[in-house]
């Protein structure tokens, strides 16, 4: 028999993230990949409050369980009754690093392509003498590219494998993720 699913609610998401998570960054990090993931599900005329749940959620792991990335996410969604179609996205944004789950959706190739790229764009923004994200350019961006020391951690490749998979050229998707961060520019602290 079939489990009788829920259908999660951003309120949901966002008690589930505070109670695994502490960490301010990593909480603003949940914050920008939401505002990102909602601004890309209004441009593809998508179910906008689903694509920023699974962007909130999409990390619950992190803090707790670093090791165990993707896989312990899917153990607590599971516990939750979380659907197995957010469950699978969720875990598809650490594919060929902690999962082997590989982005078929638009909204899982997105979620794939702007995870590592938020954090690019945040390191952007805080050696700029504004620490502000509201004028931000492209082109700031494209000029730490290949400063590979810079936010070291944020994979160029993965993001670039990730903008084509989405059939959209660099430009287009750091232009449309700086637009979803600014949303929520002073929740995420890059307002200045
Ligand atoms: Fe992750
Ligand atoms: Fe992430």
């Amino acid at each position: 028999m079939k489990n009788i699913q829920m259908k999660p609610t951003r309120e949901n998401a966002q008690s589930l993230l505070l109670q695994h998570n502490q960490s301010e960054s990593l909480i603003k990090h949940a914050l920008s990949v939401e505002a990102v993931m909602r601004h890309f599900a209004s441009l593809y005329n998508e179910d906008i409050e689903k694509w920023g749940i699974i962007g909130l959620i999409h990390d619950l792991d992190y803090e707790k369980y670093p090791a165990q990335h993707c896989k312990m996410t899917r153990e607590i969604l599971e516990k939750e009754k979380w659907p197995e179609e957010y469950i699978r996205s969720v875990v598809s944004h650490g594919w060929g690093m902690c999962s082997d789950v590989e982005p078929v959706h638009i909204m899982e190739k997105v979620l794939y392509t702007i995870d590592e790229l938020t954090g690019l764009i945040t390191a952007s923004v805080l050696v700029r003498p504004s620490k502000s994200i509201l004028d931000l350019e492209v082109n700031s961006v494209r000029k730490k590219w290949n400063l590979r020391n810079f936010a070291a951690g944020a994979n160029r490749e993965v993001i670039e494998k990730g903008a084509s998979m989405m059939g959209k050229d660099l430009e287009y998707v750091v232009q449309e993720t700086i637009n979803g961060m600014k949303k929520v520019a002073g929740t995420i602290g890059l307002a200045g």
